[in-house]
């Protein structure tokens, strides 16, 4: 039975932030991110006699705002030569505004809901590697709690696993709605300049290191080393863009009043650290103890800022 499907969006704490391959999206570094249960994209895909649509939040969409969907499904069609106009139908739990990509719950939705359409029975694996190629980060949407996309060199060995399906760990996620504003430079764009920073070699170096020290800090249930790690990792990946020739950044000035507001905290003994993604809002990752406190300190510092408290999401999960 052709089912709805449900992907949940992912955060890096250890970020993608580099193509070695545009088309098949094959990258230069290997991520770990944490999947998040308060947002997801519900997706069903349906084979139509008449013309191809997209609805996103039950409003047809228009060609261009659609193109990246069929361009996608039509790369699916041609892999598994099938053929067929679709109805693609979206529910996207994710505020824009909150600051988090749906790319990640989107395409993953989209591939898992394209095999629910045509019947095809496919390994998480092979899964992770047909949402990769819509969106990178797509790949460890698959996967509930943490999990690794292995960087690969081609696209059969470039995919996501699961990495630990249900965390021990006591991890949670705020997400910061600093900054409604559409992020200027799409993520696809700003990896691309990056790599023009003279630190961007050397950060590839690193990956290797600093993905095995943050895969131990998670085996080890360790929250300060996870976090400490994740919030340099973030601010590496924005000293790239800040380096970059010409230089860039998804930083606002709210961005600086938050890192500063988490290393307050921090030095008021309540344990807490942020990554930031291709967009000024700040994710603060905390334990749950600390996470009531947290909100408040946010919310009196920027006038009732809307605060989503996160913590693990699962993999694909089909619905009906
Ligand atoms: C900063 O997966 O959106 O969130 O492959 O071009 O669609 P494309 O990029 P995308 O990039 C995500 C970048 C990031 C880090 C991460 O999620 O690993």
């Amino acid at each position: 039975m052709n089912k709805t499907v449900r992907a949940h969006t992912n955060i890096a704490l250890i970020k993608y932030w580099g193509k070695a391959d545009a088309q098949l999206r094959l990258p230069l570094m290997s991520s770990l991110s944490m999947t998040l249960d308060a947002f997801y994209t519900d997706t069903k895909i349906e084979k139509v006699t008449g013309p191809s649509q997209f609805y996103l939040n039950n409003e047809q969409q228009s060609a261009a705002a659609s193109q990246r969907v069929f361009t996608y499904l039509k790369k699916l069609q041609d892999r598994f030569q099938v053929t067929g106009n679709l109805i693609v139908k979206s529910i996207n739990h994710v505020p824009t505004s909150a600051g988090l990509a749906s790319s990640s719950s989107a395409f993953a939705a989209l591939a898992a809901a394209f095999c629910q359409c045509y019947e095809l029975e496919v390994t998480p694996e092979e899964l992770s590697r047909l949402a990769r190629i819509g969106s990178g980060s797509a790949s460890r949407s698959i996967y509930g709690g943490f999990a690794v996309w292995q960087k690969g060199d081609s696209d059969q060995t470039s995919y996501a696993y699961a990495l630990d399906e249900k965390p021990a760990m006591d991890l949670h996620l705020l997400a910061v709605e600093l900054n409604t504003k559409q992020k200027k430079i799409s993520s696809t764009h700003g990896m691309k300049d990056a790599q023009s920073s003279p630190f961007f070699k050397p950060w590839l170096k690193r990956n290797d290191l600093e993905l095995n020290e943050m895969i131990q800090a998670i085996k080890d249930n360790n929250f300060t080393a996870l976090g400490q790690l994740a919030e340099l990792n973030a601010n590496e990946m924005h000293a790239i863009n800040l380096t970059a020739q010409p230089e860039f950044t998804y930083f606002e000035p709210q961005t600086i009043q938050a890192i500063k507001l988490v290393e307050q905290l921090r030095a008021e003994g309540i344990e807490c650290y942020y990554t930031i993604d291709a967009g000024p809002n700040i994710k603060v990752l905390c334990q749950l103890r600390n996470s009531k406190e947290i909100i408040q300190r946010f919310s009196s510092e920027f006038n009732n800022v809307k605060i989503v408290n996160a913590s693990f999401g699962p993999g694909i999960t089909y619905l009906d």
